[in-house]
């Protein structure tokens, strides 16, 4: 596809030309449009910190704008960015699906989508050109590794497992809840007993986890969060309890935000997988490839690791987010 600001820099250029002032155009910012989820967590704020440093860094003018985990903000924002012009529009989906006819908005008026961290289900992929971000199954594999490895402690006891979902229909709530249940599928020991989402914030998570407890009380082994500030507002519910995190109940989860890392200091949490939120320099160069005509890959994913409590307090002064 050819986009549009091909065409707005040679017309730049041709009338800079006449007016004798080419070096005014071919300066001109590169524009992103680009809609943020929100600012539900640790993880969210790290990601909008990174993509605003980086836009500044690289002379680029971003249009931001926090969505407040609706879709309908985000849509909205996207025709916005579209009547504006931008040169590239990037977006972190609050949900998977529902986004074929705006997309297809943004390809019909020639600007370039670059998806970062959340992926989309639509029926045609050329509705966007990259797709930046994690790998959430593998995310879910991983703690659910750790786990499995876990159990071979104590062969004999039954898990009984509570899980915080993310946001309901979002990509990494459906991946790590996938990737979670393929890890643990062939150990019988292993049971998830109940299954709610936190939306991702800790105070979901709080309140989703006393509800557990209330129901299941010290029949529940395990928690499996699937982000950290989930996990933390639950640490908060456990103690409340009268239980201690991360002993009288295992706690796992993911991003490895500053916040599980003290957690695990404290004793509290037992593991976490990281989601790297640090995105915003790799959005960057896409972008200025994409509209430099340069071929970019459909899809990059982010380098990660896990970080058990054994580790955190080593870890804890390298960490950025
Ligand atoms: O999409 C990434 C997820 O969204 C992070 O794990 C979570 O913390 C955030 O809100």
């Amino acid at each position: 596809m050819t986009f549009h600001r091909r065409t707005v820099l040679a017309t730049g250029l041709a009338a800079a030309f006449i007016l004798g002032a080419p070096a005014a155009f071919a300066a001109k910012p590169l524009v992103i449009g680009f809609s943020q989820v929100g600012a539900e967590s640790e993880w969210r704020t790290a990601n909008t910190v990174s993509i605003k440093d980086a836009a500044k860094k690289e002379g680029v003018t971003l249009k931001f704008a926090d969505a407040q985990q609706k879709q309908e903000n985000q849509v909205k924002a996207i025709r916005s960015f579209i009547a504006q012009r931008v040169d590239v529009i990037a977006f972190s989906p609050v949900v998977e699906s529902g986004w074929d006819t705006v997309l297809l908005e943004a390809k019909r008026a020639r600007i370039p989508v670059i998806l970062t961290d959340r992926a989309v289900k639509v029926s045609d992929p050329s509705l966007y050109v990259s797709f930046l971000g994690s790998d959430f199954v593998e995310e879910g594999r991983r703690a659910g590794n750790w786990l499995v490895e876990r159990q071979k402690k104590t062969p004999d006891a039954v898990l009984n497992i509570v899980e915080l979902q993310g946001t309901v229909g979002s990509a990494p709530a459906l991946d790590r809840k996938k990737g979670f249940e393929e890890a643990i599928a062939g150990n019988a020991k292993l049971k998830v007993i109940r299954s709610q989402t936190g939306d991702f914030t800790r105070a979901k998570g709080k309140e989703v986890m006393e509800a557990f407890l209330k129901a299941e009380g010290k029949k529940i082994n395990v928690l499996y969060a699937h982000n950290d500030d989930m996990a933390i507002g639950a640490i908060q519910a456990i103690e409340e309890a009268g239980l201690k995190p991360g002993k009288d109940i295992i706690i796992i989860s993911i991003d490895g935000v500053k916040g599980a890392f003290e957690a695990m200091i404290a004793g509290k949490l037992n593991v976490t997988v990281e989601c790297n939120p640090l995105l915003g320099p790799q959005l960057m160069q896409i972008a200025k490839d994409v509209v430099a005509g340069k071929a970019v890959p459909k899809r990059v994913v982010t380098q990660e690791s896990v970080f058990p409590a054994e580790v955190a307090a080593k870890e804890f002064p390298n960490r950025k987010y």
